[in-house]
């Protein structure tokens, strides 16, 4: 259990609120756990009809706990994993899922907004999925569904030059529906899902999963996984996490 994710029903929306702001609401192990909870109670729980993710603070999320990808590398993470659960739930949701994105939105905290159905930007956000920076490779899905989304050129570099896009761009480039003034993000992002929320959910259910592969979604999350796993297990990545951790740029030419 962790603190670090709200988790509030009203009026059949489910809201799932990162809460961990001092550090940019990067996804530890425990989050991930509360975060799969949540989306898996929304698909049998019939007082939820629509899920919203939101996050305190002045970003969405800086993405999976360097200390945790460290702590994978050396060996030293124990216990159940919780993100491939939180992954897979993204994939199979049938429930709308919205969401409010403000700041610094890294990693898979752009990654899940694939999985999102409306999204909401302030022109603040910077999205980036700068896994090749960290020696590692595209996760969520991504590699399928972002070129998908936005095109194979801006999407490689995205990815391989670990380049931002911002609220404006994430708009127009179809990745948001739209991009808002910070100050009506969350009522935007919630007036949304009420909307939904009043909805024909049968309807609404069946035309989701006919717009979406999840097999096939779950099946490339796996194999991804594979890799991912195998990458953290390089010496490139330990540089890449020892480097953040002692707030300096990685030197990639001394590991090979
Ligand atoms: N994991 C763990 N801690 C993180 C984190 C992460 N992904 N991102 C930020 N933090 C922590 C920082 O270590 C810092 O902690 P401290 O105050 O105890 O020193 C705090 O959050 C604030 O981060 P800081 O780097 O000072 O904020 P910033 O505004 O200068 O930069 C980011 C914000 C998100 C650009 C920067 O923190 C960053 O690049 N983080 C790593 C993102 C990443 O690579 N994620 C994995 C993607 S696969």
């Amino acid at each position: 259990m962790t603190d670090h994710v709200k988790v509030e029903v009203e009026a059949g929306v489910m809201t799932l609120t990162l809460a961990r702001p001092d550090k940019k609401n990067a996804l530890s192990n425990a989050m991930y756990g509360v975060l799969a909870d949540g989306l898996e109670r929304a698909e049998t729980d019939p007082s939820v009809r629509v899920v919203v993710f939101q996050a305190d603070g002045d970003s969405f999320s800086s993405g999976n706990d360097l200390q945790d990808f460290a702590a994978q590398a050396t060996g030293a993470f124990s216990g159940e994993r919780h993100v491939m659960r939180f992954l897979k739930a993204l994939a199979g949701a049938t429930r709308p899922l919205v969401a409010a994105v403000q700041g610094q939105a890294v990693g898979v905290g752009t990654t899940m907004l694939l999985h999102c159905d409306l999204v909401f930007v302030s022109p603040d956000a910077k999205l980036t999925v700068p896994f090749v920076n960290l020696a590692l490779v595209p996760e969520a899905a991504s590699s399928l569904l972002l070129p998908a989304r936005i095109g194979h050129a801006r999407a490689y570099a995205m990815f391989a030059l670990g380049e931002a896009v911002n609220g404006e761009t994430a708009a127009a480039w179809g990745i948001a529906n739209a991009c808002v003034p910070a100050e009506d993000l969350r009522a935007r992002a919630r007036a949304a899902a009420d909307q939904l929320a009043k909805r024909p959910l049968g309807a609404l259910t069946v035309t989701k999963t006919l717009m979406r592969d999840a097999e096939g979604i779950a099946a490339l999350m796996d194999r991804e996984g594979e890799l991912f796993g195998q990458r953290l297990q390089t010496a490139e990545a330990r540089e890449a996490f020892t480097a953040f951790m002692e707030r300096r740029p990685p030197d990639f030419t001394k590991v090979g």
